[in-house]
């Protein structure tokens, strides 16, 4: 089939490349026309694995095609998938002004019947508007809106494209289904179909949910910390249970990235305009925002007084891709970039000379070892394999004072003692760390987690 992807961004470029390893005729247009330029080389603008091997193939095989001409994209395909940016306002409501430029322009070009299927996160109701103004802007040609909104992990968007949980399709119009059954035909996922608006819903509420799964955990260990008792247990115990599920338990720095935040703010936006109270969401997001902070307070109530420079490992909002957007990395080092000490970064993906105004009071580095020598803080931000797998051992040696703050709960405990690092974790007080002979959180095999005095 033809299709057409309206915005070649994250879900864009994937489901452009997707859908044409799938076998479909795909052209891709973007308004950014550098990203054109680069697309058309077989470039990707983004990091995401597996995506330029997919685009390469895509090309090479004549099923994938970039433009920087809407009007090439419209007459190329009866199907458009809208894939364009809906970032938050200052209000927090969703900013559809590039959907309605395009659905706009659509309409005026088009010399047939389309349909129009929404990807970008879109508030309820949007693709209602979207249908009206469309077919009142050309009433001569039936345009058809769809929702279908995208669930895919940055990380992994490919795998997901490929391998979804579920297909959420909305539309208002039951005629429209074998069409979008012939799309997806080749996606092993069960594909739930619903109306538009509670399509629209799906996405708030799933991303929404997610995200307060991880303010609760990070609550928690708010809570174990001053208790005395280890979140990582209460995550384990809770997330044993299957009603709970051990997804989203991980404490940690909090959530970020171009999704959940926005879409909470988005979610709240829609709540007020309804007049319905939605006081979780907004103590989710709350829980979520102290965060930052409270690590950093930790990290200087920790550091030697005469201490002058501080490392950071790891910017991106998570691991496996290089996209910085709302990042707590970023709310960290607007924290400390108020005191006086020099700050060092190092991210696999985010490389010297990234234009970011927030890395402005910060050195990167291309080695973690550059990023850690002579230093006298450790904060880890980022669970980077990279970061697991290093010799902390050899890399102790590099730094003047050993504080280490994992922000993601991701190394092992024991082995960065043993290195000789101030080891701390979030949602462990760190005194408890200290190993003393009976320790009831050790078995006597060296496994955390069982009480010696059980076994
Ligand atoms: N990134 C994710 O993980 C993810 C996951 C699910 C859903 N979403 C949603 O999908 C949508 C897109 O997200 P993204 O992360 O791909 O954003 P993005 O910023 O990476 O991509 C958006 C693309 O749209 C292009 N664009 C903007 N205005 C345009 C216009 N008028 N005409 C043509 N192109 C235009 C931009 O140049 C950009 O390339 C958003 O609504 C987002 O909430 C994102």
């Amino acid at each position: 089939m033809k299709i057409a992807v309206i915005g070649a961004g994250y879900v864009g470029l994937v489901q452009a490349a997707g859908l044409a390893q799938l076998g479909h005729e795909v052209i891709a247009y973007d308004i950014h026309q550098r990203r054109i330029a680069t697309l058309k080389k077989g470039l990707s603008p983004i990091y995401e694995p597996g995506l330029e091997e997919c685009i390469k193939r895509g090309i090479e095989g004549k099923r994938l095609f970039f433009t920087d001409r809407l009007e090439e994209a419209v007459f190329f395909a009866p199907v458009l998938f809208l894939t364009v940016g809906t970032p938050a306002k200052s209000t927090g409501e969703a900013d559809l002004s590039a959907v309605f430029a395009v659905a706009h322009q659509i309409a005026l070009l088009a010399e047939e019947e389309k349909m129009l299927i929404i990807k970008s996160t879109v508030p309820v109701g949007t693709g209602d508007k979207v249908e009206k103004m469309m077919r009142e802007i050309s009433p001569s040609f039936p345009f058809h809106v769809v929702s279908n909104p995208e669930f895919l992990r940055q990380g992994s968007a490919l795998h997901d494209f490929l391998l979804p949980d579920r297909i959420v399709i909305g539309l208002d119009d039951g005629g429209l289904a074998p069409l979008l059954q012939e799309i997806y035909k080749g996606i092993p996922a069960p594909i739930l179909w619903m109306d538009r608006r509670s399509a629209e819903m799906v996405k708030y509420a799933a991303n929404v949910f997610l995200a307060t799964k991880i303010s609760f955990i990070n609550m928690m260990a708010e809570l174990c910390e001053s208790l005395s008792a280890d979140v990582e247990m209460v995550s384990l115990g809770m997330g044993s249970d299957r009603r709970i599920g051990p997804h989203f338990l991980k404490a940690g720095i909090g959530f970020g990235g171009s999704c959940f935040p926005k879409d909470a703010f988005a979610l709240m936006h829609m709540a007020r305009e309804a007049g319905v109270p939605v006081p979780m969401v907004e103590a989710m997001m709350e829980t979520n925002d102290r965060i930052p902070d409270r690590i950093v307070h930790r990290l200087l109530s920790l550091l030697p007084i005469k201490a002058r420079r501080i490392t950071l490992l790891g910017l991106t909002f998570k691991p496996g891709t290089d996209d910085l957007r709302d990042s707590p990395s970023l709310k960290v080092i607007s924290h400390l970039a108020k005191y006086p000490y020099t700050l060092r970064a190092y991210d696999p993906l985010v490389k010297e000379g990234t234009p970011h105004p927030a890395l402005h009071s910060v050195a990167l580095t291309s080695t973690i070892q550059e990023a850690i020598e002579g230093t006298e803080a450790i904060l880890l931000l980022t669970e980077w394999p990279e970061f697991k797998e290093a010799d902390w051992i050899r890399l102790r040696r590099l730094v003047s004072h050993p504080l280490f703050i994992d922000g993601r709960n991701c190394l092992d405990e024991e082995k960065m003692k043993k290195a000789g690092f101030q080891y701390i974790r979030i949602g462990k007080k760190p005194t408890l760390f200290l190993k003393t002979e009976g320790d009831p959180r050790e078995s006597t095999d060296g496994k955390r987690g069982v009480p010696a005095s059980r076994k």
